[in-house]
């Protein structure tokens, strides 16, 4: 299956796995790259710059294949040491780089002075033409079924995906909700030239988190992720559990008043005592709809080659025979 994404990444599968906090380790990385996809590690769970360069280089040990970094470029308040990140990753020769959050703009003249492909990840048309106008090399449009922050305007795939296909020249992939070989075949029909996914990695055998976060992923259906920091402008969906109960409480009773402090104790540090400890009510984690079409473990090599091999019988035979 050859599209613009496996060409411009020199991939043999249109899959990607986007950055994931405390999952995008090198381990599930290379899996994805080793499967035909594209892994990628995800740049700020890693403490140091020096962290992520040795990251780096465990990938490279694991993996001969491409795979990328995320650089989340976060909202205002923490401002990580983004300079050296990007030097740990010019220095260890990774040449695509998955931004997301805030406009990599001030940072593009560096990526493309060192060769490196950018990828930026958006919610929206909007910000799609502009990572077009700075000169990304393609987007990842992640719709609002997406697992995490799904921006503010709650458009859903079914519509973005065709307009972002009206207005991009770059190619796009189609980000959020997405997990099995229909949804492929629809988000190429859509216009697309590929996929990203983040839940569905999750639930693999190579994703190197307790086995208690991809066994809830497994039991979710698609009515158990909630929306929270509205208010905050700072959406999120994740999993529910009982600290998101707490949480969505706190976000009704303060209504517009609400302030990143009001629920700071139930969302800080959350992530390694989550994926690392399993302790599944610790607080608020990214989760995606997708989790209702999620029923098994596969190893990424399985779940890849089922998406694409079962998508191509799609178009073959269900979708030609309406030719
Ligand atoms: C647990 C988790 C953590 C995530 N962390 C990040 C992150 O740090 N940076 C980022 O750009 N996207 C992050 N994402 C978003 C994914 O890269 C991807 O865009 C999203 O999961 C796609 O939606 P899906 O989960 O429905 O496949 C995260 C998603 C999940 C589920």
């Amino acid at each position: 299956m050859k599209t613009r994404i496996t060409e411009l990444f020199d991939i043999e599968h249109p899959v990607i796995q986007g950055g994931m906090h405390f999952v995008g380790f090198a381990e599930l990385a290379a899996a994805v790259s080793n499967a035909g996809g594209l892994g990628i590690i995800t740049g700020l769970t890693q403490k140091t710059p020096e962290d992520l360069a040795n990251e780096i280089a465990k990938c490279k040990t694991l993996t001969d294949k491409p795979f990328g970094v995320n650089l989340t470029f976060l909202p205002g308040f923490a401002s990580p040491d983004y300079p050296g990140y990007i030097k740990a990753i010019i220095d260890g020769g990774v040449k695509i780089v998955e931004t997301a959050g805030r406009s990599p703009e001030a940072y593009m003249e560096k990526f493309k002075g060192a060769g490196i492909k950018v990828i930026h990840k958006c919610t929206s048309v909007r910000h799609a033409l502009k990572a077009e106008r700075i000169g990304c090399d393609a987007v990842s449009v992640d719709g609002f079924e997406c697992g995490g922050h799904p921006g503010e305007d709650d458009i859903p795939n079914m519509i973005l995906l065709p307009r972002a296909a009206e207005v991009l020249s770059i190619p796009f992939v189609a980000s959020g909700g997405i997990g099995n070989a229909q949804q492929l075949a629809a988000a190429l029909a859509l216009g697309a030239d590929g996929i990203n996914m983040g839940t569905r990695f999750i639930a693999t055998v190579e994703a190197p988190v307790h086995q208690n976060v991809k066994d809830s992923i497994v039991a979710a259906s698609e009515l158990d992720t909630r929306l929270i920091m509205r208010g905050l402008r700072n959406t999120e969906r994740v999993m529910t559990n009982v600290a998101v109960d707490k949480i969505v409480e706190i976000e009704k009773e303060k209504g517009a008043d609400i302030a990143i402090d009001d629920i700071m104790a139930l969302v800080g540090g959350v992530y390694p005592k989550v994926m690392t400890e399993g302790a599944m009510d610790a607080g608020p984690w990214s989760c995606g709809m997708v989790a209702g079409l999620i029923h098994d473990i596969p190893t990424c090599e399985e779940l890849v080659t089922r998406i694409v091999s079962e998508a191509q019988e799609i178009i073959r035979s269900r979708l030609a025979q309406f030719a």
